[in-house]
C-alpha cells in the first residue's frame, strides 16, 4: 500500500506532465508527441541536487571547469551553474554526430575547442545525454590528455546502452527511457531544443 506523501509526490508529478502535454503543441507548432517524460519541476528538482553534489565532491580553492557539450548541454549546464554555490569557470566544446538523424552518424566532429586552460584543473564535463557513447569516448581521452588535474562527467540523462563507456559519468540526473528524447536542449534535426520539460517522439 502507498503512503501518503507518496501519492502527493506521483499525483504533483502527473498533474506537471499532464500540464507539459498540454504546452506540448504549442511549442511544437502541432507535431506528434509520444509522452512527456520528465517535467520542468521534476528536471528543476533533479538539477538542483546535481547542483549541490558537485559543489561538494571537491575541496575547498579547487580549480573548478565546467565545460559544456554543445549544443545540447547549453539549458542544463546553464540550469546546473547556477545550482553550483561555489567559485567556478564555464566553457564550452561543440561536437556533433547525429545529424538529421535519429541515431549517432558515429562521426564526431569536433567543431569548437574550448578557450580556457585545461592543465591543472578540475573538469567537470557537462553532457545533456549518454546514449551510444560515441561523444564521450571520442571527446574524453582528448581533453584528458592535456592535463587536467581531475576529469568528470556530469550527465542529465543516461541510456545505459553504451557497451564500451570508457568514461561512465559521475553524475547522473536521470536513467533514460530507450526512445528518442527532445528538450530541455536536446533536439531532433534543431527542433525542439526550447521545450523547457523532456518529452519523447513517436518511433520513425
Ligand atoms: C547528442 C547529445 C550528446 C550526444 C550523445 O549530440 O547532445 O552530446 O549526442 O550521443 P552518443 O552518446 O550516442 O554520442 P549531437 O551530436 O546530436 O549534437 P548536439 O549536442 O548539437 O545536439
Amino acid at each position: 500500500m502507498k503512503s501518503a506523501s507518496t501519492d502527493t509526490a506521483s499525483t504533483r508529478r502527473d498533474r506537471d506532465r499532464a500540464a507539459a502535454e498540454r504546452l506540448f503543441p504549442e511549442y511544437s507548432g502541432g507535431r506528434p508527441l509520444r509522452r512527456i517524460v520528465f517535467s520542468e519541476a521534476e528536471i528543476a528538482a533533479r538539477v538542483e541536487a546535481m547542483g549541490e553534489e558537485i559543489g561538494a565532491h571537491y575541496e575547498p580553492g579547487a580549480d573548478i571547469l565546467l565545460l559544456g557539450l554543445l549544443k545540447g548541454s547549453f539549458v542544463f549546464i546553464s540550469d546546473l551553474a547556477r545550482c553550483i554555490r561555489r567559485p567556478i569557470h564555464v566553457d564550452f566544446l561543440v561536437a556533433s554526430s547525429y545529424g538529421a538523424g535519429t541515431t549517432t552518424s558515429g562521426d564526431v566532429k569536433l567543431l569548437y575547442d574550448p578557450c580556457a586552460p585545461v592543465e591543472g584543473r578540475h573538469l567537470v564535463v557537462v553532457e545533456d545525454i549518454v546514449d551510444s557513447g560515441t561523444t564521450l569516448n571520442r571527446l574524453m581521452g582528448a581533453l584528458a590528455e592535456r592535463g587536467p588535474a581531475s576529469i568528470e562527467v556530469c550527465a542529465l540523462l543516461h541510456k545505459h546502452v553504451a557497451e564500451d563507456l570508457d568514461w561512465e559519468p559521475r553524475w547522473v540526473g536521470f536513467d533514460a527511457p530507450r526512445e528518442f528524447l527532445v528538450g530541455y536542449g536536446l533536439d531532433h534535426a534543431e527542433d525542439f531544443r526550447h521545450l523547457p520539460f523532456i518529452a519523447s517522439l513517436p518511433a520513425e
